[in-house]
């Protein structure tokens, strides 16, 4: 049996009437940039969000630079993050001019520590951006505490964690800004890269509407200097057509994490996941801890299953960020996660005789 890591193709082919259907409309009404399939979307957005807007723009990496822009973050700033992100997280700090400080993760659910947040602060933070990674949120209560005791803005990096929910709210309705990725592997995935910025704040949203059509509030007429950040209308067309499954795709991905968690726990030398108390987990990504991760990880391969890693190494030890002085054992739980972490095979149209070979090969493929 092969398994791959994820299978798009048969994510899209029972959609495929629906998808076709909505390219011969963009393509009838030639509405490409921006126009009447992005500004639905947008509304299809926000209510599944639970916000009063949503705001396409080109990709999660824009959304979280438009975000932090729109709210004023420049240089001599700095946004606190965690490391064990993609290194967009950071890079939209740096793209403002403000500088990214990173603090460790919870062992658990490996999303920002409250705790260490709080001695992180200092004059100079303008943003923290909790991770919702892997499609559980943050302990968004205490860091919105903190953030408030010190007013500061918090931005959600959302980009894994469509229809995640914290205490009944959804990722996206809780910081001042909520922050997606459309990449076409997400839950919720464009037919190229796409973004969206949730908020229930209306002054946020005329910025960003500015800043993603390179600074102009009416044609030609520019304000302030932007960017060309616009959503596609083929790809709102496409993603309004795969939002109506969402929630039918989320609970599929719950029910595949279910099943490999049961069919792990036997094993020890697998460290599962765990779900926070209050949350509603989406599984973007399943992901165990093992030790040799990297030989087994071939191993896996060479048996037939394709894994990944996510990320082999944490932001504040990437080289583009050696600038800032960061050294092994400045984050040690965010490291051993980046020397332990596998993500298994995860997407909704996995079987369950699929999850079960994943798990067999997993055990043949461990070291003792
Ligand atoms: C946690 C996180 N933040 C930001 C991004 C950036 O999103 P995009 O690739 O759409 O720019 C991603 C996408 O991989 C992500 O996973």
């Amino acid at each position: 049996m092969q398994v791959p890591f994820i299978d798009l193709r048969s994510h899209h082919e029972p959609l495929m009437g629906e998808l076709v259907d909505a390219f011969r409309q963009v393509t009838e009404t030639s509405a490409f940039a921006g126009g009447p399939f992005v500004a639905r979307f947008e509304n299809e957005f926000a209510a599944f969000c639970h916000t009063r807007h949503a705001l396409g723009v080109g990709s999660g990496t824009d959304a979280l630079w438009l975000s932090l822009l729109a709210l004023g973050v420049g240089p001599g700033d700095e946004v606190i993050t965690s490391p064990n992100s993609f290194m967009a997280t950071a890079e939209a700090a740096s793209l403002c001019g403000a500088k990214p400080v990173f603090v460790d993760v919870d062992p658990d659910t490996y999303t920002m520590d409250p705790e260490q947040l709080e001695t992180a602060i200092t004059l100079r933070t303008q943003a923290i951006i909790p991770v919702h990674l892997f499609g559980q949120t943050a302990d968004m209560d205490p860091i919105m505490a903190i953030a408030r005791r010190h007013g500061t803005a918090v931005v959600e990096d959302a980009c894994q964690a469509h229809g995640a929910e914290y205490k009944g709210r959804k990722a996206g309705s809780m910081g001042v800004a909520g922050c997606f990725s459309f990449y076409p592997g997400k839950n919720l995935g464009a037919f190229g890269e796409a973004g969206a910025i949730t908020t229930d704040e209306s002054d946020l949203r005329t910025k960003v509407q500015v800043l993603r059509d390179h600074g102009q509030a009416a044609k030609y007429f520019h304000s302030t200097i932007g960017w060309n950040a616009r959503m596609d209308g083929i790809q709102a067309a496409v993603l309004s057509v795969k939002l109506r499954r969402l929630d039918v795709t989320n609970s599929a991905r719950r029910a595949h994490a279910k099943l490999y968690s049961e069919l792990l726990a036997d094993e020890p030398r697998v460290i599962r996941p765990k779900t926070g108390r209050h949350n509603l987990h989406v599984f973007h990504i399943y992901g165990v801890r093992v030790k040799n991760r990297d030989e087994v990880l071939q191993r896996m391969a060479a048996r037939g299953v394709n894994c990944a890693i996510h990320y082999p190494v944490p932001i504040h030890l990437q080289k583009a960020y050696a600038f800032l002085g960061y050294k092994p054992g400045s984050f040690p739980v965010a490291e051993q996660c980046a020397h332990e972490f596998l993500s298994l095979p995860m997407y909704p149209e996995l079987k369950p005789e699929q999850i079960r070979f994943v798990v067999d090969t997993l055990k043949e493929s461990l070291f003792n």
